[in-house]
């Protein structure tokens, strides 16, 4: 395929951006009585307006003309069916199969995948319901009360954001942990507030050979040995594993019939819907679980079948791109409105920034335009009172997702009303802003001395035009939690088709990881290193001097 700045559509669009600049996100209001209809989607129990972006008609008849010009349509059905898309890795991308509720085959070679997913969802259930009824206990008989996932990246962001974002459906006296970091900070700090008769360990990593995971898993088993195991053969009643690599596996001393497998076609960072989920199947029960996978797979069908028009994936795709190759926004900022997602923003830079992270096209190019914008965010209305004021008035224009439950969990006096409030009033302050008149208008009303009025009047100005979209939902359940991620995955999917990047391979990761192995045993004693450049070893050395 040719490089898709060369492309007719690209060119139209480019052209248009310039048109779009003339103009404001609030005059288009003004324009248009419509517009909140026109650019709104109604999903099941949940609103996408994306009205407040620097869009007309034109814009979204140019950007489908984009996406039918990169044959966006067969791709996403060649995700479905199990195609090799992944092709630096030579492996398919089928999430979606595990998420598949409605259960109909789905091949992969040739062969359907759906009956080894169903086997391992029959596993986890086992396994969950005999840890809640008390059936499972620890090797001195008591029950399991904490579960800790040992994992990183995608075998601990996705189950963390979970487990937090579903604690209203923790019923079942399970508390959750996850330790990632291989500083031994984060695995002592938790070690100190479980207690090893009730815990459960659940060592997460699809290739097993993860070293942060591998280091600490083997902490936590030392830990484990040394404060209770009378044997060797009690790690069994604490330790599970979930991963792809079942000779590592048994390696590190877990029964194979403790371990919950996956498949290489579930990339890291997609792997929440599979075993790697069993923090959250733990934490929430099975049921649960599958009311969110049920979701996913709803957002699922919605992707697949609906025309671009009304697909809310592809929509946020291609406004996302809109923003980044023709308005020139290289960050994007996820604000939930929902303390319960407050972890959203870290599952999601994972997702977005590690899949389309890339800078090399599917022919080997480098392309000639922006991938992935950064991706950054907290929830609201927190961030309101730390890097709000840099998104209202900095120099930067950053588009923004909004989101929020029209119902809380926890409906208590006026919070939710208040919260919601400011959710409303942000997305209107950032496109709406602050004229000089309205500004000046105000501080009249203050009775300040012109001189005072006219030092403090460029401060109170708010240019505005700066984008948002909005998403209400009903309530944060499982089933809603499961289809905005699946949403954020094919938003993710969509844009990395658009610029014919591979968003499923990670080799950016792969650098650092190397020279950190080169450079472990130079740590060692006290010789002075002088293998690397002089800052690598300046610092090196200065370690070895003052540790
Ligand atoms: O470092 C990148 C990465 O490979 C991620 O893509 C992945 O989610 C993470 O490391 C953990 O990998 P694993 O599950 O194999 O331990």
């Amino acid at each position: 395929m040719k490089q898709i700045t060369k492309l007719l559509s690209w060119k139209k669009l480019k052209e248009h951006s310039a048109d779009i600049s003339k103009t404001t996100i609030a005059e288009l209001f003004v324009h248009d009585s419509k517009r909140f209809e026109r650019f709104s989607i109604h999903l099941g129990d949940m609103l996408f307006d994306y009205s407040k972006n620097p869009i007309t008609k034109d814009t979204i008849r140019l950007l489908h003309n984009l996406a039918e010009d990169c044959d966006l349509m067969r791709k996403i059905e060649s995700m479905f069916i199990g195609d090799k898309i992944n092709f630096t890795e030579k492996r398919a991308v089928l999430h979606t199969a595990l998420r598949n509720t409605k259960g109909k085959p789905v091949k992969m070679d040739g062969r359907d995948v759906m009956p080894q997913i169903r086997a391992v969802l029959t596993h986890m259930r086992h396994f969950v319901e005999s840890v809640h009824s008390g059936e499972w206990t620890g090797c001195s008989g008591k029950k399991i009360t904490d579960v800790v996932n040992i994992g990183i990246g995608g075998s601990d962001l996705g189950p963390a954001m979970v487990c937090s974002a579903l604690e209203p459906y923790s019923n079942f006296g399970i508390k959750t942990h996850f330790i990632s970091n291989i500083d031994g900070t984060h695995i002592t700090e938790t070690l100190k507030i479980i207690n090893p008769e009730t815990t459960l360990f659940i060592i997460s990593s699809k290739t097993f050979t993860t070293q942060e995971t591998i280091t600490n898993a083997n902490t936590a088993k030392q830990w484990f040995l040394k404060k209770i195991a009378k044997h060797e053969k009690d790690i069994a009643k604490h330790f599970i594993a979930i991963s792809t690599n079942e000779k590592a596996v048994k390696k590190f001393g877990i029964d194979p019939r403790n371990m919950f497998v996956f498949w290489d076609w579930v990339g890291g960072r997609y792997s929440l819907w599979s075993a790697i989920g069993m923090s959250v199947a733990l934490q929430i029960g099975m049921d649960n679980f599958e009311a969110m996978l049920h979701g996913a797979c709803e957002m699922d069908t919605h992707f697949r079948n609906e025309p671009f028009e009304k697909n809310i994936p592809v929509i946020m795709a291609l406004l996302g791109i809109w923003h980044t190759n023709f308005l020139g926004k290289c960050s994007h900022a996820v604000i939930p409105y929902d303390q319960y997602l407050f972890k959203l923003p870290d599952y999601l830079q994972q997702l977005d920034m590690e899949s389309n992270g890339k800078r090399v096209n599917a022919d080997g190019e480098q392309v000639s335009h922006s991938t992935s914008p950064v991706i950054w965010g907290n929830a609201g209305t927190n961030a309101q009172h730390s890097f709000f004021q840099l998104m209202h008035q900095g120099t930067q224009v950053i588009p923004v997702d909004f989101l929020a439950a029209t119902q809380s969990h926890n409906d208590i006096g006026e919070h939710h009303k208040i919260l919601l409030s400011n959710y409303f009033a942000q997305t209107e302050a950032l496109m709406m802003g602050k004229s000089e008149s309205e500004a000046r208008e105000e501080l009249e009303e203050q009775g300040l001395s012109a001189e005072e009025l006219d030092t403090l009047l460029p401060h109170k100005v708010f240019p505005g035009n700066r984008p948002s979209n909005s998403f209400l939902y009903k309530k944060l359940t499982p089933a809603m939690l499961g289809a905005i991620l699946a949403m954020y995955e094919h938003k993710v999917f969509v844009q990395g088709a658009i610029w014919n990047i591979n968003s499923f391979d990670q080799w950016g990761v792969e650098l650092g990881k190397q020279l950190a192995k080169q450079i472990l045993p130079e740590l060692e004693g006290k010789s002075t290193v002088t293998t690397h450049d002089s800052s690598t070893n300046g610092l090196i050395n200065y370690y070895k001097k003052n540790r």
